[in-house]
Order: C-alpha cells, then structure tokens, then sequence
C-alpha cells in the first residue's frame, strides 16, 4: 500500500488550537429572534458552543423546544448558559457589549469589511421574515453575509462565528502559494507594564 510522504508540518493537535480560540481577547454570545424550528435553535446553539460562545440566547422564540437532532455530542445546553427573553425589551446584555444584528439589509455592513467588537452579542432572525424593527433599532451594527439570497439561520451564524475567529484569532499566516502554511505563527509579546507619569502636586486637578 502507497503512503503517502510525511511533509513537516505546522499543524497543530486539535486541542491546543481550541485553547488558542479560547484565548482570543473579548468574548461573544450568539442568539436568535423569533425562531421556529427547533433543529435550527438546536444547530445554533451547538454551533456557538463549538467556537467558544460564552452563552447562547433566544428572544420571543415560536417554539419553546429545542432538538439536537439524533446526537448532542457537545452537550452544549449542559455545557453553556441558554437564556430566554420573551420580548426584544426584555434583552439583556451584558456591560459593554455590542449587539450585532445578522441580517440581509441594503444598507447593512458586509462582512469580510467589519470589525468584530470585542465583546459581541450577535443576533441573527427567525426562519420567515428576518429580524423584527424593534431589534434593528437596538442594535449597534448590522451585518450581511455577501450571498445572492437568505441561506440558513444556523449557516448563517457559524459564517459569523468563523469570520470572528479567523479575523480576531491568531493564526500562522497564510501562505503565497496553495497550501498549508510555511511559517510558524509569531510569538506572542506581552507588553510591558504602562507606567503613568503621575502629576506634579501643583498640577494635579482636585474635583477629578
Ligand atoms: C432564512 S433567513 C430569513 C428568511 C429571509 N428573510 C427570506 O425570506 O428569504 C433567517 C436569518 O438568517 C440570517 N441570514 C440568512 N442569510 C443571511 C445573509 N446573507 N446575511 C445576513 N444574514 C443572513 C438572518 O439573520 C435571517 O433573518
């Protein structure tokens, strides 16, 4: 049997490039308004689970179940908070976080040109229609997948997701040609401590 010649690689095992994800700065949730059909908030879910979502959310969902289909290997719903919130005015989100509407609008942002905020809440629309007014106008940004027409909900967020990580992760860059990389990822400097001058006793401003 031929076999095929062991290149060097710079691949690394499954587990450290997960810890490498998990130590993108920032963090990210991802939900859905409206949603319908369970196997969909199902994917979604485990879909936010596998790139490192912090919790997952569903706003004035039709459905109340949730279906994994024949197999929940991740075991997301055990393994990651699922919140609920029955209208768009009850939406929590955390301090400081950037909600982030997913949807096919004219004027929307595309994708490959947005900046991920740090701390992202994404929320992407229900299987008919798309996302309500009322969530639209609470968001900070809106974002469109470049494609001819609506794909999935699930789809759409793992795009999301993926588009996250390869612009806010760190990686070994890619090569000119087809292929693996060739270069190994650049060490990571932690910078050094910031030192602020502190203010001559006559310059400093006391009602601060
Ligand atoms: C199946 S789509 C909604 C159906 C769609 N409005 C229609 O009637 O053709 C479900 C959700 O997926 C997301 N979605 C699908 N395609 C998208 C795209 N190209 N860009 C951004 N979001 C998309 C949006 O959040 C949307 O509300």
């Amino acid at each position: 049997m031929r076999t095929l010649p062991r290149v060097p690689t710079t691949r690394k095992p499954r587990s450290i490039e997960a810890i490498r994800c998990a130590r993108m700065k920032g963090y990210f949730a991802i939900g859905v308004e409206g949603i319908s059909k369970p196997a969909n908030l199902g994917a979604l879910i485990r879909t936010g689970h596998a790139f490192g979502a912090s919790y997952t959310f569903s706003v004035a969902p039709a459905t109340d179940a949730v279906d994994f289909g024949s197999s929940d290997t991740s075991e997301a719903t055990k393994n990651l908070p699922f919140y609920r919130f029955p209208s768009v005015a009850d939406l929590l989100l955390p301090q400081g976080a950037r909600l982030v509407g997913i949807e096919l609008l004219d004027d929307a942002i595309a994708l490959p040109s947005f900046r991920h905020p740090r701390q992202a809440v994404y929320v992407l629309g229900p299987e008919r229609g798309g996302l309500s007014d009322a969530m639209v106008a609470r968001c900070d940004h809106i974002v469109q997948i470049p494609t001819r027409f609506s794909i999935n909900v699930s789809l759409a967020g793992a795009l999301v997701l993926y588009d996250r990580l390869i612009s806010l992760g760190r990686f070994a860059p890619r090569p000119v040609r087809s292929g693996g990389p060739t270069e190994e990822l650049p060490p990571h400097f932690h910078g050094a401590a910031k030192f602020r001058a502190v203010p001559a006793e006559a310059d400093r401003d006391e009602s601060r």
